[in-house]
């Protein structure tokens, strides 16, 4: 076809490609909402339990379907022996390559594999919003040859996942700003690793290939795996002084300054303030301020990017939650992925409910028609 009659769009950028209606984002007024409700609303007055209902059933929970689900995530709070030992196998590997391999092994235990009803993805998706976080946990003692640290069947979420890191229960405080970074991650639309398991469901493979998939998306610098990036930078910028000749030179090196920017926030990405306010309480509380402050320095100096629509995204305050929380750096982006099961189990039951195979057309421009000379007659 000639390329007048072609309208490329590399990266998809601005293409539709189906109906939804659980999250909604407006990047040029950064708003974000999940099933209607807007994301300031969720992340002060809600929690990660009730979200995550959300997003699976499309509407709030009352009192005794909250309790049920929640029930149903406490129950789930258990995984195989195999996968510790799939865990054990790979325990040197990066937390997102474990995490990444133990998911696609519990595919082998689970009763509703090959259950592709509605009901059986959600208690997938169920399952897995329980599971992730122990696969996370697990590794990072065993790795350490620790044993795990069993899972509370009666702490939050949240709470239950800090405490799984040393023994400990979390603060109120911390566990609640752990929670706010959960339901602020839960979905947003058809990102790459949304889209991922979207593509792989639309070829009618099992839930468990298409969250395998979306995790290997997920872990890219591009899209979940700047919070350890943005660490990073803190740690180079060293102090709030030297910030704007640092994001300078980024910029003028032509790098990228992680944690900003995003494919379709112009505005600011809303769940930034909600992460940034933690940080500012929590940092405050432990009397480590220097982070904090080396990245509001990053943030001011990148503040004439705002008008090229380049603000901080989800991703530029959560690193420094996680490591005032003590969590180690490389679990930074399975953390990411802990609090979006929920959304990629919407975003996978959504593209079952109306099903299609995706597949996009490239635009050919190399030679075409050429004549196969036999090998003894090439130079
Ligand atoms: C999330 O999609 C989602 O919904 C993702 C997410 C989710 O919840 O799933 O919201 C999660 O937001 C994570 C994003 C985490 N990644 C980072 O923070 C890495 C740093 N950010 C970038 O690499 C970048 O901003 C992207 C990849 C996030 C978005 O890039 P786009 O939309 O493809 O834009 P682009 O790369 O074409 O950049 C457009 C311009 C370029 O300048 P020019 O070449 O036109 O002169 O903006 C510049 C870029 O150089 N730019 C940046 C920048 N991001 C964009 N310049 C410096 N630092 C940056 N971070």
């Amino acid at each position: 076809m000639a390329d007048k009659e072609i309208s490329l769009n590399r990266g998809l950028q601005g293409v539709y490609l189906d109906r939804t209606n659980t999250t909604f984002i407006d990047g040029k007024e950064g708003v974000l909402e999940y099933s209607g409700y807007n994301i300031h609303d969720l992340a002060e007055n809600s929690n990660f339990e009730e979200t995550s209902y959300l997003l699976m059933y499309g509407e709030l929970p009352n009192q005794k379907q909250l309790d049920e689900f929640d029930a149903s995530l406490k129950n789930a709070r258990v995984l195989p022996q195999q996968a510790y030992d799939v865990i054990d196998i790979v325990k040197d590997s990066h937390p997102m390559d474990v995490l990444r391999t133990t998911i696609s092994t519990l595919s082998s235990f689970d009763e509703d594999r090959d259950d592709f009803s509605e009901d059986a993805i959600i208690r997938k998706g169920i399952r897995l919003t329980s599971q992730v976080p122990i696969i996370v946990m697990a590794h990072n003692r065993m790795r350490k040859g620790l044993d795990p640290i069993e899972s509370s069947k009666t702490l939050p979420h949240a709470a239950n996942f800090l405490y799984m890191l040393e023994g400990e229960e979390p603060s109120e405080d911390t566990a609640k700003l752990m929670d706010t970074d959960f339901v602020v991650h839960a979905d947003h639309g058809c990102n790459a690793s949304a889209f991922t398991t979207r593509v792989v469901t639309g070829t009618n493979a099992d839930f468990y290939g298409s969250i395998t998939a979306g995790i290997a998306a997920l872990s890219g610098p591009s899209h979940g795996g700047a919070a350890e990036g943005v660490m990073e930078l803190a740690k180079d910028v060293g102090t709030p002084e030297n910030a704007a000749a640092h994001v300078k030179n980024l910029l003028a090196n032509r790098e990228r300054v992680m944690g900003f920017g995003h494919r379709v926030y112009k505005a600011a990405d809303p769940r930034a303030k909600h992460l940034k306010d933690g940080v500012k309480k929590l940092s405050e509380e432990k009397g480590e301020t220097a982070w904090y402050e080396i990245l509001l320095a990053v943030q001011e100096a990148m503040t004439p990017y705002a008008r090229r629509g380049i603000h901080a995204n989800v991703d530029f305050f959560a690193g420094a939650v996680y490591y005032l929380i003590g969590i180690p750096q490389d679990l930074f982006v399975p953390i990411f992925a802990v609090g979006r099961i929920p959304g990629w189990t919407i975003q996978i039951l959504e593209q079952m409910r109306h099903n299609i195979l995706i597949r996009p057309l490239l635009q050919y421009t190399g030679e075409r028609s050429k004549e196969y000379i036999p090998i003894t007659k090439r130079d």
